[in-house]
């Protein structure tokens, strides 16, 4: 296939086409998400948890991350290759986000990911004018789970809601060119998705974004423990990991995934 481009992701946000995106952190998955025409892979923090066995996304290293983008983009010919900047790898100063941004276009990543909103404007459009596309990620972001107090939804309320409307905007207005949504109601992401000129990804954000994500162990059902509302096992009725991650593809686009019902936060 074509290599997938932001213009093209920008396209297809656009055009209603909806964007497939999975985790990502090793060669062999990356071959095998690229093949079944994902269109995009991120390189998450959330190995922090899958590959590491810890409590959260706090301990990743950027070192970690140069590692694990360098694997995904070895094995990846065709995705748009995300990686994510790691908690203390972008907070310090936007000449830090520079640094650490860099290390990870080197390993091979075509656009970093940030967490958190308003602060986190001046920095984007730093990155942005110097040639790093970003995408910024709002609601539950997982490297401020202390301050949080627990990963719960957000957004709930006017005030909560214009907030993050507010700071949705911002971003895209910085350059931004993706955001990823996570644990928000579905009526304020399908309102902050309409708004923006740039792609929006949901992660327990209801249907109406412009594309989904999931941590890739948890739709193959090999995340122990009880799973979040907003997965599914695309592994059920699946003869392989290959038939699961094409399903989940098919179901993205042709919106049979998310469910309201199911997956779905008021
Ligand atoms: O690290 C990660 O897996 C993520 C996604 C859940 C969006 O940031
Ligand atoms: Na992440």
């Amino acid at each position: 296939r074509k290599p997938v481009t932001l213009h093209r992701l920008r396209e297809m946000h656009a055009a209603g086409e909806k964007i497939s995106m999975l985790t990502c952190y090793d060669a062999t998955f990356a071959t095998l998400l690229d093949t079944a025409g994902v269109d995009c892979l991120l390189v998450g923090d959330s190995l922090g948890m899958v590959l590491q066995g810890q409590p959260s996304t706090v301990p990743v290293t950027l070192e970690q991350m140069v590692y694990h983008t360098q694997c995904v983009a070895r094995g990846n010919r065709g995705a748009w290759l995300i990686g994510d900047l790691p908690f203390g790898s972008y907070q310090v100063s936007k000449e830090q986000a520079v640094a650490s941004a860099t290390a990870l276009m080197q390993a091979g990543a075509q656009m970093v990911k940030l967490e958190g909103g308003g602060w986190t404007t001046e920095t984007v459009r730093f990155l942005v004018e110097r040639g790093i596309p970003v995408c910024g990620h709002l609601g539950l972001t997982p490297q401020s789970v202390h301050a949080l107090g627990g990963y719960r939804i957000q957004g709930r309320g006017d005030e909560a809601a214009a907030t993050l409307k507010r700071h949705a905007l911002a971003l895209a207005e910085a350059g931004a060119a993706m955001l990823v949504l996570e644990l928000v109601p579905s009526v304020l992401a399908r309102e902050i998705t309409a708004s923006l000129p740039i792609p929006v990804i949901g992660i327990g954000a209801g249907l109406d974004c412009s594309g989904q994500v999931l941590v890739l162990h948890d739709m193959l059902n090999l995340t122990a423990g009880r799973l979040a509302k907003f997965v599914r096992n695309f592994m059920e009725g699946q003869p392989t990991v290959q038939a699961a991650v094409q399903a989940y593809v098919a179901d993205v686009k042709a919106r049979r995934f998310p469910d309201e019902a199911l997956h779905g936060y008021q």
